[in-house]
């Protein structure tokens, strides 16, 4: 089997590459001519565990290829994916869908023979239809399906969660179309990966429902440690309890500076969107979106707060900039606002983040000083704060950093020290959601 996949990016990348690594063979066609140059070379153009190598392994097999040339890739496919961006119209925050359209006129113009049109990018509900109704109306001659196939892969844990998916949901209404599904996915039926095939619009909202959710859990975690802090309870305690239960599930309670990313935000913003425009207007997902933003902009007051009410003239070490670990994705994070208004507030900031600091340079205040290690970072610091929680920085020796610091204040938004201990090694320590000190 042949297929295609329309976009290089995240989504188009991971999934064309664990494609291949299933036995199919895939075509990934990339427009950017300088992303097109980095893949052919083997360089990803995003950090992923384990993504270079899987793709050096496909490309050496003869299975996956990079290209620009559209009429060769789809010669002979059996399907093609479209994992082109939608991101967030300016001003309004429904997703842009006109590189989806695009995506989809371009194929129908040069497709020679009929195959199944797969949408992957995250796309309202509805798009589906009408990408089957552009397909009628470019291409009369050719009986082209439609398919809905979201990805509900996380960055830095993509590949895995694209290998063993929880499940994987198909919007097919063709049963030949369904077929050619059921083939390419065929080593996950082997391994018992459920699947849910369903029509277009359910497969759509399946995605925006599955994101907005997982939001809403963050965002209602966030809200009890504000409450735990209020109230002298402990955040990580309330959070076993409930999550024990098997309906409520411990994963997304881990409490912090609000979600951030390439789709939480966009994904809950269009949800909203969507249910407006359908007049069935979601009041939880609006209140995610507004509880999430104020919880992100309002991170740096507590900061402020713990530095005496006043950055001023101080030294802070921010320790993680992406906007979680194993990715040098910048995009919607945390320190996005938190730094800049640290900046904005006569505070120095020196950085240090393992992947994201090339990406990082572009998007926060050019008095960023970027430093090395996050031992440099802390040198001289008054404060030191964690904003994302890789993992070398929970095996930081605190011995070290009351040695490199001037000053003895530590605002851990991840949660990643142990209160206990880093008061036991004289630090003003802050976390979220249990006691302070
Ligand atoms: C998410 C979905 O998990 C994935 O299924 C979908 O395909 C794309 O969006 P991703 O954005 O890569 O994946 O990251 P995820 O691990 O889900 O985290 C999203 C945000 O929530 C991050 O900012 C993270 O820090 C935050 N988060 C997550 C918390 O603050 N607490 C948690 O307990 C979990």
């Amino acid at each position: 089997m042949r297929i295609t996949m329309i976009g290089g990016g995240y989504v188009g990348l991971v999934s064309a590459a664990c494609f291949a690594e299933f036995g199919v063979e895939v075509a990934v066609v990339e427009a950017d001519p300088g992303k097109l140059a980095e893949l052919r070379a083997g360089r990803m153009p995003i950090y992923e565990p384990g993504l270079e190598a899987l793709v050096a392994a496909n490309v050496a097999s003869g299975r996956l290829s990079f290209t620009a040339d559209l009429p060769a890739a789809l010669a002979e496919t059996g399907a093609v994916f479209i994992a082109v961006g939608t991101p967030s119209r300016r001003g309004d925050g429904h997703a842009d869908l006109s590189y989806v359209f695009a995506a989809a006129e371009q194929v129908a113009r040069a497709l020679t023979h009929p195959a199944v049109i797969v949408t992957k990018s995250t796309v309202p509900v509805g798009t589906g239809r009408r990408i089957a109704q552009l397909l009628a109306e470019v291409r009369p001659d050719l009986a082209c399906a439609v398919a809905s196939n979201p990805e509900f892969l996380r960055e830095g844990s993509a590949i895995a969660d694209f290998m063993r998916p929880d499940r994987v949901v198909i919007g097919v209404e063709d049963e030949a179309a369904r077929e050619v599904l059921r083939q390419i996915y065929r080593p996950l039926y082997l391994i018992e990966t459920p699947i849910v095939f369903t029509n277009l619009e359910t497969a759509e909202l399946t995605k925006y429902a599955a994101n907005a959710f997982l939001a809403m859990k963050v965002a209602f975690i966030n809200e009890m440690a504000d409450l735990a802090e209020k109230t002298g309870a402990d955040v990580h305690d309330v959070a076993r309890g409930i999550g024990l239960d098997g309906r409520i599930g411990r994963k997304f309670l881990h409490p912090g500076p609000g979600f951030g990313g390439s789709c939480f935000p966009k994904d809950t913003l269009a949800l909203m969107r969507i249910a407006q425009d359908a007049g069935a207007p979601s009041r939880l997902i609006e209140s995610v979106v507004a509880v999430n933003d104020a919880r992100k902009a309002g991170m740096a007051a507590r900061i402020i707060a713990a530095c005496g009410g006043s950055v001023r003239g101080k030294t802070i070490a921010v320790l993680g900039l992406t906007f979680k670990p194993e990715t040098d994705d910048m995009r919607d994070s945390p320190a996005l606002p938190i730094v800049s208004r640290l900046i904005g507030d006569g505070a120095r900031v020196a950085a240090y983040d393992p992947q994201g600091m090339e990406q990082a340079r572009a998007l926060l205040p050019e008095q960023v000083e970027y430093c090395q290690s996050a031992l440099k970072a802390a040198e001289g610091a008054d404060a030191l704060v964690v904003i994302t929680e890789w993992n070398e920085f929970r095996a930081l020796a605190t011995a070290r950093l009351a040695e490199t610091m001037r000053g003895r204040v530590i605002v851990d938004l991840r949660n990643i020290f142990d209160p206990a201990a880093m008061r036991g090694a004289g630090f003003a320590y802050h976390g979220i959601g249990r006691r302070s000190g």
